[in-house]
C-alpha cells in the first residue's frame, strides 16, 4: 500500500471510531507517560488496533492513543512515539501527527525529555522550545509531496507559534513555574554525545538535545498546524564536566519532571 493510502486509512478509521473530533493533540515524550489521568480518558486505543498504524518499541513508550477531554477540550494523546533510532523511517516517525492534521486538529503539542546544554540550565526544569535545529539528517517531506497535505517548500520562519510561546510563558508565571526558553536541537541517536560534539551543539546555538520532536514539528508545519513545544530537562549535557548519563537516568529524571509537565500542560490546555 502507498505510504499517503495508509495515513488516509489509519484516519478513516479514527475518524469513524472517536467523537468528537479533536482539535488539539499532545505527544509524550520518554518517561512522561503518565500525564494521563484516568478520569479524563473517553477512549483508548492500541496502536496496534489501528488500521496501517506503526507500533512503538522503546522504553517508557506505551503505544497508546488516547482521546481524553480535559476542561472541556477534547485531545489526542499519543503515547508512544516513533524514534530514528529505533529503525522507524521518517514517515513513521510523523505517521501521528499526519493523522492527527487529517483529523483536523489544529494545536499540535511536542513534549520530550532532553539533556541541557545551555550551562545556565538546571536539569530538572521545563524549557519551551523557541526553534529548532534539525540536525538528524532526515526529513519527513523528501519524496512526493501531497499538496493537498501542504506546499513542497513550507517556509519553516516561524515553527513554533508566537501566540502559543506567549500563552505558555503566560500560564508559566501564573503558577509560578520556572520556564526557560531555548533551541531544540534533535539528533539521530541512539548514541549519546561525547564532549566534543556536545560543544559543537553549544556553539550551533542549541540549549537543549534530543533524539525527537523537530521532525514531527516539520510535518506539523507543513499542514499547517500550530505548534508549541516543551522540553523537560532530564540531564545537564556540557563539554568541560561531563558524568556519565544512563538511559535509566533520564528516565528517572524525566519521571520526575513529569509532575512539573503535568502542572504546566493543565493550565495550558485549560487557558488555550
Ligand atoms: N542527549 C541526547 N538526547 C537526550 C539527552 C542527551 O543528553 N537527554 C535526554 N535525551
Amino acid at each position: 500500500m502507498m505510504q499517503k493510502q495508509k495515513i488516509c486509512k489509519s484516519y478513516e478509521w479514527l475518524l469513524k471510531n472517536i467523537s468528537p473530533t479533536p482539535s488539539i493533540a499532545l505527544i509524550l515524550g520518554s518517561g512522561l507517560g503518565d500525564f494521563i489521568d484516568p478520569t479524563n480518558v473517553k477512549q483508548v486505543f492500541n496502536y496496534q488496533d489501528i488500521p496501517e498504524f506503526p507500533v512503538s518499541t522503546a522504553p517508557g513508550h506505551a503505544g497508546k492513543l488516547f482521546h481524553i477531554n480535559l476542561h472541556g477540550k477534547n485531545i489526542l494523546v499519543f503515547s508512544g512515539r516513533f524514534h530514528l533510532y529505533e529503525g522507524y523511517s521518517p514517515f513513521e516517525v510523523v505517521y501521528g501527527v499526519r493523522v492527527a492534521g487529517l483529523m483536523g486538529v489544529k494545536t499540535l503539542i511536542l513534549t520530550n525529555a532532553a539533556g541541557a546544554l545551555n550551562p545556565l540550565f538546571k536539569a530538572g526544569e521545563l524549557m519551551l522550545i523557541t526553534d529548532h535545529i534539525n540536525f538528524s539528517g532526515e526529513n519527513p517531506l523528501i519524496g512526493e509531496n501531497w499538496d493537498d497535505f501542504g506546499p513542497r517548500f513550507p517556509d519553516m520562519s516561524q515553527v513554533y507559534s508566537q501566540t502559543l510561546q506567549e500563552l505558555a510563558e503566560k500560564v508559566a508565571l501564573d503558577i509560578s513555574l520556572p520556564l526557560y526558553k531555548g533551541i531544540y536541537i534533535q539528533i539521530k541517536g541512539p548514541s549519546l554525545e561525547t564532549p566534543a560534539e556536545t560543544r559543537v551543539f553549544r556553539l550551533l546555538g542549541a540549549d537543549a538535545i534530543g533524539m525527537s520532536t523537530v521532525l514531527e514539528a516539520i510535518a506539523a508545519k507543513h499542514m499547517g498546524m500550530n505548534i508549541v513545544g516543551i522540553s523537560c530537562l532530564t540531564n545537564k549535557n556540557l563539554p568541560d564536566c561531563m558524568s556519565p548519563t544512563s538511559e535509566e537516568e533520564i528516565l528517572n529524571m524525566a519521571r520526575k519532571t513529569n509532575k512539573k509537565l503535568k502542572l504546566f500542560l493543565d493550565n495550558f490546555i485549560q487557558n488555550l
